[in-house]
């Protein structure tokens, strides 16, 4: 599908064709690393879920899916998160894989480990899209990595800009003049 640049980004970092192939990627070595375990994928709702979807189905051994989710990043807000929806299933015992659309300053992932480690999994890692290093305050482990960016503010592919532009098939960066919500 082609989609025509919305007017707030000024150029395409990372293009459908870039994300196929590193989701196939991403897959692959997940199903090798995870064979035989209890596996389970994890998102925050609701940038991950878009990655989550195509992830889940380049992972060729059983799995399943759960969603949490979290008070919106509020830039300014000292770095707090609050917990607006937990998990279905159990995951005590189980391999868990947190699935991100984006690490920047790690704040987020650093709170929801917290809250997933409460739960007694038997193995917990990180998978991330995109990783933003340049504003890292949270040092957090990224075991499975997309893409690394710097430090510019995206959209498309599950990422948003006041709630737009998630559907977006690709990863766009957003011209410097436009003034975030
Ligand atoms: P962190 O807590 O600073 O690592 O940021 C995590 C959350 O901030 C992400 O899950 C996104 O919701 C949001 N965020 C960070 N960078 C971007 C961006 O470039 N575009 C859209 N949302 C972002």
């Amino acid at each position: 599908m082609t989609s025509t640049l919305p007017t707030v980004c000024d150029q395409v970092l990372v293009d459908e064709a870039a994300i196929d192939q590193r989701v196939a990627e991403l897959g692959r070595q997940i199903a090798e690393d995870f064979e035989g375990q209890d596996l389970r994928l994890i998102t925050v709702l609701k940038g991950g879920l878009f990655f989550l979807a195509d992830l889940c189905r380049a992972i060729d051994i059983p799995l399943r899916v759960d969603f949490m989710a979290v008070s919106p990043y509020v830039v300014g807000s000292g770095g707090t998160v609050r917990l607006t929806k937990d998990l279905s299933d159990d995951i005590g015992g189980a391999s868990v894989l947190l699935v991100e659309d984006v690490v920047d300053t790690g704040l987020t992932v650093n709170y929801v480990l917290s809250l997933l480690r409460a739960h007694h999994p038997a193995r917990l890692e990180v998978c991330a899209l995109l990783d933003k290093p340049a504003r890292r305050i949270a040092d957090v482990p990224i075991a499975y990595r997309g893409f690394s960016l710097a430090d510019r503010f995206v959209i498309g592919y599950g990422l948003d800009l006041g709630g737009r532009y998630r559907n977006l098939p690709y990863v766009a960066s957003l011209r410097d003049e436009v003034v975030l919500p």
